[in-house]
């Protein structure tokens, strides 16, 4: 395992040489635990009310110039019926922390999405109760998607006003979430404003312990609407919220956790289109998560500024980018293989202790 010093090393090197060396590690690592293939999932945000104040994020309650969206049950199934066909096997499921998202309006989607379609699905809902969690989980949801943010504790807190402990209990959601069996994303962002390279190096130490199933990364990105302010900036230690520095993370992420799923994420191709994604691809990621929302929905789903909706058109010349590397597609729905492994170990334990 790699220690902070040495994590802390890599996020400070500016020598391109050393950082190709660093990136071709990531991706031998990669391919060794992971292999070539590529999944593709595609991912319907299905609301943008949101109860919440994250002040790094573009839909958070306070904004009130946003128009809000909510689409029906029918509509989410109608999109996520044409996926099959596009080679996309799972449905992530995203949404606001929207009340309308009770516990039985999500399981009925879920029974709805398994019955018409048996796309697997990840939900990404935000936090919720454990009780709910594991009615999702029970109706036939297996993965769920809630990053960390951060794990400077400070920091994180500072984005949530009027929430006390907030920290602590997303902590416990994704404690909760390996508990009910989901398959568990976390993920973290880089470049908050007040975010050091000490603290980074934390983050990714905690995720090296954690060890998710998958892991999000993605450059913040500034918003007209979330309040966080660049004032906030450490300007002695700030991380930057570059391309560059994301891959640097993503790369750092792949060899702490190397049989994590990793995506090239879409706030990534945001910062850097087909070349971002290449690069992430070539550096350590093994997932992609094109946004399949409807247009005319997804571009209100701005949790930040220029975020990218996939047309069926552009998948094809993103299977084509896949092609080009020498990867191929994964034609299944793409279990993480730590997932797979930790619950075989389980398994396997379990037995053994009935036999004795
Ligand atoms: N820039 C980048 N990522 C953001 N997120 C929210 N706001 C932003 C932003 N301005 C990410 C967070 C969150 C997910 C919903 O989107 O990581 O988990």
């Amino acid at each position: 395992m790699m220690s902070r010093t040495e994590i802390v090393g890599w996020l400070r090197e500016t020598d391109l040489s050393r950082l190709d060396l660093l990136r071709s590690d990531a991706d031998e690592t990669r391919c060794r635990h992971v292999g070539d293939s590529v999944h593709l999932r595609g991912i319907i945000d299905f609301s943008n009310h949101c109860t919440r104040r994250c002040t790094y994020c573009g839909i958070n309650a306070d904004n009130k110039t946003l128009r809000r969206y909510r689409m029906s049950i029918d509509e989410i199934v109608t999109c996520a019926k044409s996926f099959k066909a596009q080679g996309l096997m799972t449905v992530v499921l995203q949404s606001g922390e929207d009340r309308r998202n009770t516990t039985d309006w999500i399981t009925e989607l879920i029974l709805r999405i398994r019955q018409e379609t048996g796309l697997a699905i990840t939900l990404s809902l935000g936090e919720r109760r454990p009780e709910e969690l594991e009615t999702w989980r029970t109706a036939g949801a297996e993965r769920y998607l809630l990053k960390i943010e951060t794990t400077d504790r400070a920091l994180y807190e500072s984005t949530q006003p009027g929430r006390r402990n907030a920290w602590p209990s997303r902590f416990a959601t994704l404690e909760t979430l390996r508990a009910l069996d989901y398959e568990v994303g976390s993920g973290i962002m880089v470049g908050l404003p007040g975010q050091t390279m000490e603290s980074l190096a934390d983050d990714l130490v905690h995720l090296g312990r954690f060890g998710p199933d998958m892991i999000g990364i993605g450059p913040w990105i500034p918003h007209p609407a979330a309040s966080i302010s660049l004032a906030a900036r450490d300007e002695t230690d700030q991380v930057p919220n570059d391309l560059r520095t994301t891959l640097k993370v993503l790369a750092l992420a792949r060899l702490v956790c190397p049989d994590t799923n990793l995506p090239a994420t879409t706030a990534l191709l945001s910062v850097g289109l087909l070349q971002a994604w290449e690069g992430g691809l070539s550096g350590g990621a093994n997932v992609i998560m094109p946004d399949r929302t409807p247009a005319h929905y997804g571009r209100l789903y701005t949790i930040y500024p220029g975020r990218i909706s996939f047309a069926p058109e552009d998948l094809m010349v993103l299977r084509d980018a896949i092609h080009r590397m020498g990867r191929t597609i994964s034609s299944d729905s793409g279990a993480s293989a730590h997932y797979q492994k930790r619950t075989s170990a389980m398994i396997a334990q379990a037995g053994g202790e009935g036999s004795r």
